[in-house]
C-alpha cells in the first residue's frame, strides 16, 4: 500500500519590488509617461506606488512648496535647496519607498537622486563628491533598478514651458522658482544629465521624448519589461 505524503503547501509566489525613477529636465513629458506606464503595469496585476520629489509625503509636500513657491525660497542658497531636496528624499525613501518595496510593488518616482546632482551638483555648481554624500546619507541602500531619462533638447523644453505657462488660467501660473532660472542653468542641467547618463550605463535609458506619447510609451515599455 502507498502512503499518501502530505507536502508542504508552496507559499503563493510574490514579486519582487522594483524601484523605477523618471528623470529629465522640463517639459519632456514625465507625468504623462509615469501615469500610462503605472496604468499599464496595473492591468498586468502589479501593484504601482506612484510618487514625486521632492515631496511624496505629507513632510514632503511641505518642503516642496517651500523649494518651489515660497516667498521666503527667493533667497535659497544652492546648499539649503541640496539640503531639502534630500531633506524631503530620506523621509520619502523610508516612510513609503521602502515598506512598497518590502510588499513586493512597483515603485515609480517622478524624479530621484539624478535630479540633485544634476540641478544641484551641476546646475548649481556645488562640488559633486559633497552631493553624492548627502545623497548617499538620505537614500543609504534604496536605489532605483532602472531609470528612464526623458530627453528633450533644450529649446523644446523651453517651447514647452512657455505653452504650459501660456495655457494656465491668467496666462501666469503659480510661481515656480526653478522655472523661472536663466537659460545658462537649464543648459548646466543638460550637461549634467549627460554626463550622469555617460557614467550611468546600465542603469539609466535615455528615451527621446521629442516622439509622440504613443512612441514615447512603447519605448518606455520596453525598458521596463526587459526588467520585470
Ligand atoms: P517638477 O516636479 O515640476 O519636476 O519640479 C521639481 C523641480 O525641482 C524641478 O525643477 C527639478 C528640481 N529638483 C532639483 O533641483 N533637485 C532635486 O533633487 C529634485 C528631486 C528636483
Amino acid at each position: 500500500m502507498r502512503r499518501r505524503m502530505s507536502l508542504p503547501s508552496t507559499p503563493p509566489v510574490r514579486p519582487h519590488g522594483c524601484f523605477i525613477t523618471f528623470e529629465g529636465t522640463e517639459g519632456g513629458g514625465k507625468s504623462t509617461q509615469i501615469r500610462l506606464l503605472a496604468e499599464r503595469l496595473q492591468r498586468l496585476g502589479r501593484a504601482v506606488l506612484q510618487v514625486r520629489e521632492p515631496g511624496g509625503t505629507p513632510l514632503g509636500e511641505e518642503i516642496r512648496h517651500t523649494l518651489k513657491h515660497s516667498p521666503a525660497g527667493q533667497s535659497m542658497t544652492p546648499e539649503a535647496e541640496l539640503l531639502l531636496m534630500n531633506a524631503s528624499r530620506a523621509q520619502l525613501v523610508r516612510e513609503t519607498i521602502r515598506p512598497a518595496l518590502a510588499r513586493g510593488e512597483v515603485v515609480v518616482c517622478d524624479r530621484f537622486f539624478d535630479s540633485s546632482l544634476a540641478y544641484q551638483g551641476y546646475g548649481r555648481g556645488l562640488p559633486l563628491e559633497a552631493v553624492r554624500g548627502v545623497i548617499d546619507f538620505a537614500v543609504g541602500e534604496t536605489r532605483p533598478n532602472l531609470t528612464l531619462l526623458l530627453w528633450v533638447p533644450l529649446e523644446v523644453s523651453e517651447a514647452r514651458r512657455r505653452s504650459r505657462e501660456a495655457s494656465s488660467p491668467g496666462g501666469v501660473g503659480v510661481r515656480d522658482r526653478f522655472e523661472e532660472s536663466d537659460r545658462g542653468f537649464f543648459q548646466r542641467v543638460e550637461q549634467g544629465y549627460q554626463a550622469i547618463e555617460a557614467a550611468t550605463p546600465g542603469r539609466i535609458r535615455r528615451i527621446d521624448a521629442t516622439q509622440s506619447i504613443e512612441q514615447v510609451q512603447a519605448d518606455v515599455w520596453e525598458a521596463v519589461s526587459r526588467l520585470l
